[in-house]
């Protein structure tokens, strides 16, 4: 298992060009099942989880295209098999959106459950649930979901009992095909949601109010060919912004999207940080400023990503004053806490979705384990920081969100290697 080795101390300064967003391609690489014709995606980042959506499309019997510099052509229109199994979907959760499209398409399909993960239970009641209002019939059995209509799933009034990325998703793109109209009271706001509908309607589906808590969806008999351009990692241009701030460095980003990170550069100008923004270019500065303890709740879209919490944690903990982090989305995210900690961090939890933090003039290497996606860059935002070299173990989480991210330090200044494990 990889590692990276990092030298603290040096503050990153330059620009960088964000990937396209993990979180927005992977709902629209399910969303292809919908369409019979060919569906083409530009700027697909080159990240694990993606490897692994394409990998459960070509078992499907997707006809795949990839150009190398980011561009996707996926044709369904000969998809065969209709089990997403175990041993994919445990790698990827994200797998589950192919539930929607494939019961929507086909009529009938095996997905498995996903089960939990490092941050939560992740249940997927509220898919289910919303499934069947469309009127499919979905069983439970050894670990896997198998839902059917008999003939088209039918529109219907839904509303979730929790906000839910992945459920909202799941169901908008299933009543694409339904044979009427489906209106989703509650639904999330999220910018990948926005995305997936533009990529929906490129095919022909007829949505509304997406990046509302109300969204319309009337169904059609077939989609059609499409495609888009997938945006800006969101998370990755957070992530890159905390690393700066933290670095007392100054770091531009380039072609973003300033709009749906509204709240989160406020957060970084109420830590102290200098932000310009000018068209999709995005300033930080924190070279000559002392850092501020910042209270953080983490909420859903517009409110603080939960993706960024991790990030903000470890900024706090070299910034000057106490803080806490709230988090409220799921209910065990802190396990970047304790390797913080082992960096010299002063941080605890006062309860599984609430941790203090002193912050600390410095803290010094050492060999800390990633544990979950988000977590490992909070570690290595605090390797970037500490005196002296750290390890950051298990680096495939970073793998699975973050493209090259060694390579993009580098670019900014950061003394960081890749130690591949023999
Ligand atoms: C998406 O996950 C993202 N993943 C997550 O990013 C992100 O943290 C999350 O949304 C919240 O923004 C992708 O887009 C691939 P949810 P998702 O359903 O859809 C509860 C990353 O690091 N819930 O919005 O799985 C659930 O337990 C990943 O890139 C139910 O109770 O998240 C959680 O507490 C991590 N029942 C809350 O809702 C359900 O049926 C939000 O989960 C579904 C969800």
């Amino acid at each position: 298992m990889d590692s990276l080795r990092i030298r603290g101390g040096t503050p990153l300064e330059g620009e960088l060009r964000p990937g396209g967003s993990k979180n927005a391609t992977l709902p629209i690489l399910a969303a292809t099942l919908l369409s019979s014709g060919l569906v083409d995606i530009r700027n697909v980042p080159e990240v694990r989880d993606v490897t692994l959506m394409l990998e459960l499309l070509d078992t499907l019997g997707a006809e795949i295209e990839t150009n190398g510099n980011g561009r996707v052509s996926i044709n369904t229109s000969e998809v065969h098999k209709l089990v997403a199994p175990y041993d994919l979907v445990r790698k990827m959760r994200a797998s589950f959106l192919v539930l929607g499209p494939l019961l929507a398409r086909f009529g009938r399909v095996e997905v498995s459950l996903p089960g939990g993960c490092a941050i939560g239970s992740r249940p997927v009641d509220q898919h289910l649930k919303a499934l069947r209002k469309l009127g499919a019939t979905i069983d439970l059995a050894q670990g896997y979901v198998t839902a059917r209509c008999s003939d088209r799933l039918q529109g219907a009034d839904i509303e979730f009992d929790v906000v839910t990325v992945g459920g909202t998703q799941n169901v908008m793109m299933a009543a694409t095909l339904a044979d009427g109209t489906t209106r989703m009271k509650n639904a999330a706001k999220e910018p990948e949601v926005v995305e997936l509908a533009d990529c929906l309607r490129s095919m022909g589906a007829l949505i509304s109010g997406d990046g509302t808590d109300c969204i319309t969806v009337i169904g059609q008999q077939q989609l059609h060919s499409g495609g888009c351009t997938v945006s800006a990692d969101r998370i990755e241009v957070g992530t890159f912004l905390a690393a700066a701030a933290a670095t007392h460095g100054r770091i531009r980003i380039v072609d973003s999207d300033p709009l749906v990170l509204e709240t989160v550069l406020e957060t970084f100008r109420k830590f102290g940080t200098t932000i310009n923004i000018d068209g999709s270019t995005i300033e930080l500065s924190a070279s000559h400023c002392e850092l501020k303890a910042t209270d953080i709740v983490t909420d859903v879209y517009p409110g603080i990503p939960t993706d960024l919490q991790a990030q903000f944690l470890a900024l706090n903990c070299v910034s000057s004053g106490s803080s806490r982090v709230i988090e409220t989305v799921f209910e065990n995210r802190f396990m970047h806490v304790q390797e913080l900690v082992r960096l010299g961090a002063n941080a605890s939890l006062e309860s599984p979705t609430i941790a203090v933090i002193q912050g600390v003039h410095e803290l010094r290497g050492a060999t800390v384990m990633a544990t979950d996606l988000r977590a490992s860059s909070s570690l290595v935002i605090g390797a970037l920081v500490a005196e002296g070299i750290s390890e950051i173990n298990r680096i495939y989480h970073l793998d699975r969100g973050y493209e090259r991210i060694e390579e993009k330090l580098q670019l900014l200044g950061a003394d960081v290697e890749r130690v591949s494990a023999h």
